[in-house]
């Protein structure tokens, strides 16, 4: 099946108290998935929630396609369970982790998506070998960490080399993604489009969803 355009929103500068009625007018205005940023305040310097809070919100949400972004020192300790929490996509950093292809092994066997990410340090050559058994790569265009940061544009070629490599890789993109940074990064050849504050705080989150998948979709072949 050829790729398509997918805007999954970061719920991270949301209003967590209130993450399912948060999460499901996300989805009533179009979003295609729910990234969920999970950090342990080691690999990145912030915490956000683990897998007792994305079991919550799948109790809630039944439906959903549901990523989790493991910005974890230890990816291998939460992949059972996030399988258990509903997770569809198992997405982590690379940077910490030994073996690689065990964890990713791990995912699969436990029944989820594998999607390897890097931060804006690693170069993709560095995960070139893992990119036959990965489902997504995830390009981060902030370093990991906290919403509403600037994107970088320096981070386009990395998604250049994977589009014109792997035509039918599916490529994420995440961090300082909406309106105004979209067109570079669909131009580069990324599809899934992971967007926070741009999404989250707009006044109509429809029409900035329906945007953002229209300009990835006018790239697509
Ligand atoms: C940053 C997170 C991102 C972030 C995106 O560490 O991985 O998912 O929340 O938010 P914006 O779009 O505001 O940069
Ligand atoms: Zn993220």
């Amino acid at each position: 099946m050829p790729i398509q355009a997918k805007i999954g929103p970061s719920i991270l500068n949301a209003d967590l108290a209130n993450l399912a009625a948060e999460s499901q007018k996300l989805l009533d205005n179009g979003a295609d998935y729910l990234h969920l940023d999970v950090m342990d305040g080691a690999f990145v310097p912030n915490l956000t929630f683990g897998h007792p809070m994305v079991k919550c919100l799948r109790n809630h949400i039944k439906e959903a396609f549901f990523e989790t972004h493991m910005m974890v020192q230890n990816p291998e300790q939460w992949i059972a369970p996030m399988a258990d929490a509903g997770v569809n996509l198992y997405t982590f950093h690379v940077e910490p982790v030994k073996d690689v292809c065990n964890v990713t092994r791990k995912i699969q066997e436990a029944g989820m998506k594998v999607g390897l990410a890097i931060k804006p340090g690693t170069e993709v050559k560095e995960i070139e070998k893992y990119i036959d058994v990965a489902d997504l790569v995830l390009v981060m265009t902030v370093e990991p960490g906290f919403g509403g940061q600037s994107f970088m544009a320096d981070m386009m070629p990395k998604v250049e080399w994977l589009r014109n490599n792997y035509p039918n890789l599916d490529i994420e993109v995440d961090g300082g993604v909406g309106p105004k940074t979209i067109d570079c990064c669909a131009k580069a050849g990324a599809n899934w489009i992971v967007s926070g504050t741009a999404v989250v705080g707009s006044a109509d989150q429809r029409q900035v969803i329906s945007e953002l998948r229209n300009v990835v979709k006018s790239y697509l072949k």
